[in-house]
């Protein structure tokens, strides 16, 4: 047991892991991956579920307590409740979650419930099957998003967050629908501000919506109120329709910056320990690994460069570091 809780040079206190399973796909949504995709991951490349929980392990005794898991997406991994037991099993993990666009839900939900994990953000840009087809670019995905997250609540995974990335001219008009599902369902509909990345730059430029513009629309239906939100870590702001079992989320990267706040870093799925989303910064825990290193100096390197906010500008790559998609880093 290592006594060395991560705090990094700003007093932040580093407790959050995601954990990028696969680089790959089965959506290509506009404002992350290209058509064609992007230059995958070579198998060798991607850390084994041994490999993951391996560091799991040490990050734990490190002060490590919660984990997602993400990808691009994670259910296009084989076998992926077996890693999920892997790190159920780790007794410190408090709290254990997936990202996720649900295409593949449906069938997996059970599984993945039973091996342990406890809570879902779903993907979700539009509640009309065409903008989805239009938006994520698989035509049909629609019908099994909504499936799958049927099954998710018929499982009984709890807290459901949908993540709604904003998109000027392509969902923009329907913030008031999603809005309005969290009186009928206990969804929690976080609307989030669209980054720049080396995909998406002219996209994030010119159909760039904020958070503020969302809420505004909102508070013409009627008044929210601030409230805490579901349990979970991370940079949204809750507000809630009186009565409502559900609450509107706003993540807003562009427009307000939360990194003050930041208790995380990210796994990338070829074992790369990225302190934060943006920037170029990351140290390969994959080679010490299968060199059969101690990773806690790795580790504690990451924490000493871990950047005090990220420097993200609209119309440019600069600030995402070179980054081509989110899907490169688990988002
Ligand atoms: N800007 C904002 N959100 C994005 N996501 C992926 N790419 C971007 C981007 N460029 C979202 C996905 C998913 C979450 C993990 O990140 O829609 O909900
Ligand atoms: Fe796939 Fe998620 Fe990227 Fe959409 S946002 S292409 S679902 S990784």
């Amino acid at each position: 047991m290592t006594d060395s809780a991560m705090i990094d040079q700003f007093g932040r206190r580093v407790e959050y892991l995601r954990i990028s399973v696969t680089d790959k796909c089965n959506l290509r949504c506009v404002y992350c991956m290209p058509m064609e995709g992007l230059p995958w991951l070579k198998r060798e490349e991607l850390l084994s579920y041994e490999e993951i929980a391996q560091i799991v392990g040490t990050m734990t005794d490190m002060g490590l307590r919660r984990v997602r898991i993400t990808g691009g997406e994670p259910l296009v991994r084989k076998d992926l409740p077996d890693l999920v037991s892997m790190i159920s099993k780790v007794p410190e993990i408090e709290d254990l979650s997936l990202s996720t666009n649900a295409v593949l839900l449906a069938e997996k939900a059970d599984a993945l419930r039973n091996a342990g994990i406890q809570r879902l953000n779903v993907s979700l840009d539009s509640l009309r099957a065409d903008r989805v087809d239009s938006i994520a670019r698989r035509p049909g995905s629609y019908p099994k998003i909504m499936e799958g997250l049927d099954a998710a609540a018929a499982a009984g995974f709890a807290p459901i967050k949908i993540n709604v990335v904003l998109i000027r001219g392509q969902n923009e008009d329907e913030i008031e629908d999603f809005a309005e599902i969290t009186r009928e369902r206990p969804w929690h509909v976080r609307f989030i501000e669209m980054m720049p990345t080396g995909a998406n730059l002219d996209l994030s430029a010119n159909q760039f919506i904020s958070c503020t513009e969302a809420l505004r629309r909102i508070e013409r239906i009627e008044s929210i109120e601030p409230v805490q939100g579901p349990f979970g870590n991370g940079p949204a702001r809750y507000y809630q329709f009186k009565g409502a079992p559900g609450t509107i989320g706003v993540i807003t990267p562009m427009s307000h910056n939360y990194c003050d706040r930041c208790n995380r870093m990210r796994l990338t799925a070829d074992g790369q320990l990225r302190p934060c989303l943006f920037g170029a910064t990351q140290t390969n825990l994959r080679d010490p690994l299968r060199a059969g290193e101690d990773l806690v100096p790795h580790i504690q390197e990451t924490l000493k460069i871990k950047p005090e906010r990220h420097q993200l500008i609209q119309g440019s790559d600069l600030g995402s570091g070179g980054l081509i998609a989110l899907s490169q880093t688990g988002g």
